[in-house]
């Protein structure tokens, strides 16, 4: 590495936020004191170039991205492919709404879906535009009004996707009055769990809340429209659920004639070894939800697939905002799909994610390690403090500053977990790579504790 991180040209142009975006005002310089050690989850570097595993920052550093544009660059950053799709694209089409591509990524699509059970599809532009589409379909379809989703959850920033997101106190506060139809339930991953219950015990508890708590107690059952749920808690800290989590859900949903929508706008597309994380459950949804990886990490292209009956004809439902299923969209979705089949990418996602799941599981020797997690390249490590008076996610932050200084990017946003998410097409040696680098962070952490490093917090436009 070159410089200290955040180097001077990249501190020069954080300090532009300031002034300029929301939250600007919250990194004032005693919050750059007093948040030392930290950083904001993709703070810190401001991408200068980026290429296939790695990016460089403004001031020259190079990092193996473990961030990989949150999840959405299966092929690697900047594939010459994919954007050159989009460039034919953009030159033939400009943006129209109808247009022979979205018919063939559509086509493309449903042949690929779980069990090829769900064969329409619906345009959307952005996970979230696509996870509220879901719910709206979901409710409209059954004629029914609540919709069941999960602590700890994320399906996006619009309005419906944040109520029915886990509910952090403060991120939905003056949403209260809007929370009408949406049910938290509580997601059984292992933090979760209450002292003396086994994980299969806190399941069965889970299960039983939504088959007799909720219709017993708050909404009655034939008013319950759908499960919404990521079969991997994706923003909520990469928790892989158990088998028998996911199959109880689906159980629970064909006796009760609910519909089950798994938001799989990060754990689908290969992310874990399995073109959808449901197939590893054995379990098909009712409606599907794909965003991220499916354009190549260029261009914005999202939607749901559903069941015949569910998307066939439903004129109550509407969705597919003006630049839902953009040619240039399409045409990254298209080639991405190509690249995929060429390339093996979801065997070679696994092929990788049983690599880094042998290389991870060593890390458990270390005191500020509390679980270490993957299925296929969807990684996560949730650490604590092995000491009393301090808080656990300082030394998740210590770690991920560390990270930066030995030329990894991964994310950790302001929570106890660092999140990876390596493309599926990430070269051997740079995987290995960046989780040795990583395993030095940990143990020089671990060594030396977490009041180490000058990160300062600085804003982003996010
Ligand atoms: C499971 C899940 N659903 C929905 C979304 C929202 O997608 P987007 O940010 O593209 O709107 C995300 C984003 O991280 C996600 O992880």
């Amino acid at each position: 590495m070159s410089t200290k991180i955040p180097g001077e040209k990249s501190k020069a142009m954080l300090q532009r936020g300031i002034p300029l975006f929301r939250n600007g005002l919250r990194y004032s310089e005693e919050c750059q004191k007093a948040a030392r050690r930290g950083y904001r989850g993709n703070s810190q570097i401001i991408v200068d170039r980026a290429k296939g595993d790695f990016i460089w920052d403004l001031d020259g550093n190079r990092y193996i991205d473990f961030q990989n544009g949150w999840a959405t660059n299966p092929v690697g950053n900047a594939h010459p492919e994919v954007i050159s799709a989009v460039h034919e694209a953009h030159k033939r089409y400009g943006f129209h709404y109808d247009h022979p591509l979205r018919y063939e990524l559509a086509e493309k699509l449903v042949e690929i879906m779980p069990g090829k059970a769900l064969p329409r599809f619906s345009y959307e532009v952005s996970g979230t535009e696509a996870a509220e589409s879901a719910i709206h379909l979901a409710l409209c379809y059954t004629k029914r009004r609540y919709i069941i989703t999960f602590s700890s959850a994320y399906h996006g920033e619009g309005l419906s996707t944040k109520l029915v997101s886990g509910y952090d106190g403060d991120k939905n506060r003056y949403l209260e009055a809007w929370t009408g139809g949406v049910i938290h339930a509580p997601y059984p991953y292992s933090d979760n769990i209450p002292a003396g219950m086994s994980e299969e015990q806190y399941v069965e508890y889970c299960l039983w809340y939504l088959d007799n708590h909720i219709p017993n107690s708050m909404v009655p059952r034939d008013n319950i429209a759908a499960i919404l749920i990521e079969p991997g808690l994706a923003e909520g800290g990469n928790w892989i659920p158990s088998d028998s989590f996911l199959k109880g859900i689906r159980a629970l949903c064909d006796k009760n004639d609910w519909l089950m929508i798994a938001d799989e706008v990060l754990t689908g597309l290969g992310r874990t070894g399995k073109m959808w994380a449901v197939e590893h459950y054995d379990v098909v949804p009712d409606i599907l939800v794909v965003g991220k990886n499916l354009s190549g990490g260029i261009e914005p292209c999202a939607g749901i697939a559903a069941r015949d009956e569910i998307l066939g004809d439903n004129p109550l439902s509407s969705s597919g905002s003006t630049f839902a299923g953009t040619p240039a969209g399409c045409a990254a979705g298209l080639k991405t799909l190509e690249l995929y089949e060429r390339y093996d990418l979801v065997e070679n996602a696994a092929r990788l994610g049983n690599i880094a799941a042998e290389i991870m599981q060593g890390w458990k020797q270390y005191d500020v390690v509390r679980q270490v997690r993957t299925n296929g390249l969807l990684m996560g490590v949730s650490f604590q403090s092995p000491v009393e008076d301090q808080k656990d996610w300082y030394f998740a932050r210590a770690i991920r500053s560390r990270m930066l200084e030995n030329g990894v990017w991964a994310i950790s946003d302001q929570e106890v977990n660092i999140r990876m998410y390596p493309a599926l097409n990430m070269d051997e040696s740079a995987l290995r790579d960046g989780l040795a680098k990583m395993e030095e962070a940990i143990s020089f952490v671990d060594c030396h504790g977490q009041a180490v490093g000058d990160s300062p917090d600085w804003p982003t436009g996010t």
